[in-house]
């Protein structure tokens, strides 16, 4: 086994982060846990699809990851010879995309001799809030991690940086997958949920109503959701061809009040069973307004502390893979150039 070792008395490190696990292409260069660069390639060629195309996915990140590194090398105005350390996501994610960060974190760390770090995309996601904030401090443990993303919505209890349990998951589509889905039947480009968020401010979100799916304990279910949805589309425009036209803005903020309601309800259980006054969010759809506003009134209103990421460490970034790096090197946590990616890579 190539297990590395490395010096990390040393006072500054230099931590390369890659993140290629879906769609976007991504490098960042920390110096300890201040980001001196986060430099993002996003691929629009999906947008056409209405989703991701795996494969279309990894050949966009082969014709990416140079520039893309290079460009986060410049911006920090580092030399990569100072690099300390290269950390990359080792999974969850889109096998072809995650096997294209990998093998170039790979060959870059035994080219200039450097650890390698394996970064689980998930963790990152949370522990986003551990790059240095002036206008927050990091959130103080144990916390309820809280992860809606594209592909993910899981609730985590998390006791220390490496020691996180999932408690709640999706049983079907994920928040940020039942935002696109719905945007897509109304028309909108991939990825929808921003343009929900951007329509939903001028809409009325009680104009419609949609049933909040049962589940039992900490899980959500959102693909009843999505069909409820769908069919009241279909419904409409069979009697109405300008149905979404006429009705856009309002159809998107009831979706999304419901989508949010949903996690949320979730989130205060989790709550009042786990007993964690702090709740950390993490993934694409911690942008969202309605999260956002719906989070801050429960902090004041029931004594919560919450914890948003700035928006550039919401979506797929690879700041909070050089953080997760930092940490790791921190406590001698570092990678083998024999393991491989994994898709399903648990927390
Ligand atoms: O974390 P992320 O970049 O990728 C995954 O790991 O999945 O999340 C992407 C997801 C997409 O589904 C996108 O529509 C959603 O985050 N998203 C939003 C907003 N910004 C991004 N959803 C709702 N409101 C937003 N403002
Ligand atoms: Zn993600």
């Amino acid at each position: 086994m190539l297990t590395q070792s490395v010096n990390v008395m040393k006072s500054t490190s230099y931590i390369l982060g890659i993140e290629s696990s879906c769609d976007d292409t991504a490098a960042a260069v920390l110096r300890n846990d201040e980001v001196l660069s986060n430099c993002i390639a996003n691929q629009k060629i999906h947008q056409s699809y209405g989703g991701i195309v795996p494969e279309l996915a990894s050949r966009a990140h082969q014709a990416n990851i140079v520039p893309v590194v290079q460009q986060a090398l410049s911006i920090a105005n580092i030399d990569k010879k100072e690099l300390t350390a290269i950390a990359y996501t080792r999974g969850p994610g889109l096998l072809g995309s995650l096997l294209v960060g990998s093998a170039f974190a790979k060959s870059m760390a035994l080219g200039l001799n450097i650890p390698l770090i394996e970064v689980n995309h998930m963790q990152a996601h949370l522990l986003c809030h551990f790059i240095k904030n002036n206008d927050q401090p990091p959130p103080t443990f144990p916390f309820l991690g809280v992860t809606v993303s594209g592909g993910h919505t899981q609730l985590v209890k998390v006791e220390s940086p490496f020691e996180m349990k999932e408690i709640g998951r999706t049983r079907d589509d994920a928040i940020g997958e039942a935002f696109d889905k719905c945007g897509k039947i109304m028309g909108l480009n991939y990825p929808a949920g921003p343009e929900i968020d951007r329509l939903a401010q001028d809409g009325n979100p009680n104009a419609f109503s949609f049933p909040i799916p049962k589940v039992d304990d900490l899980d959500v279910s959102y693909s009843g959701l999505k069909t409820a949805f769908i069919n009241l589309i279909n419904n409409n425009s069979r009697k109405n061809h300008n149905f979404i036209e006429e009705n856009l803005k309002d159809l998107c903020a009831s979706i999304q009040k419901t989508l949010v309601t949903v996690i949320l309800e979730k989130i205060t259980k989790a709550q009042e069973k786990y007993k964690l006054k702090r709740v950390v969010v993490g993934g694409g759809v911690a942008a969202n307004s309605e999260i956002r506003k719906v989070l801050h009134l429960k902090a004041q209103e029931e004594n919560w502390e919450v914890f948003l990421p700035p928006f550039q460490y919401t979506t797929d970034n690879a700041a909070m893979i050089g953080i997760v790096g930092y940490q790791k090197l921190l406590n001698h946590r570092l990678g083998d150039m024999n393991q491989s990616v994994s898709a399903k890579l648990p927390l």
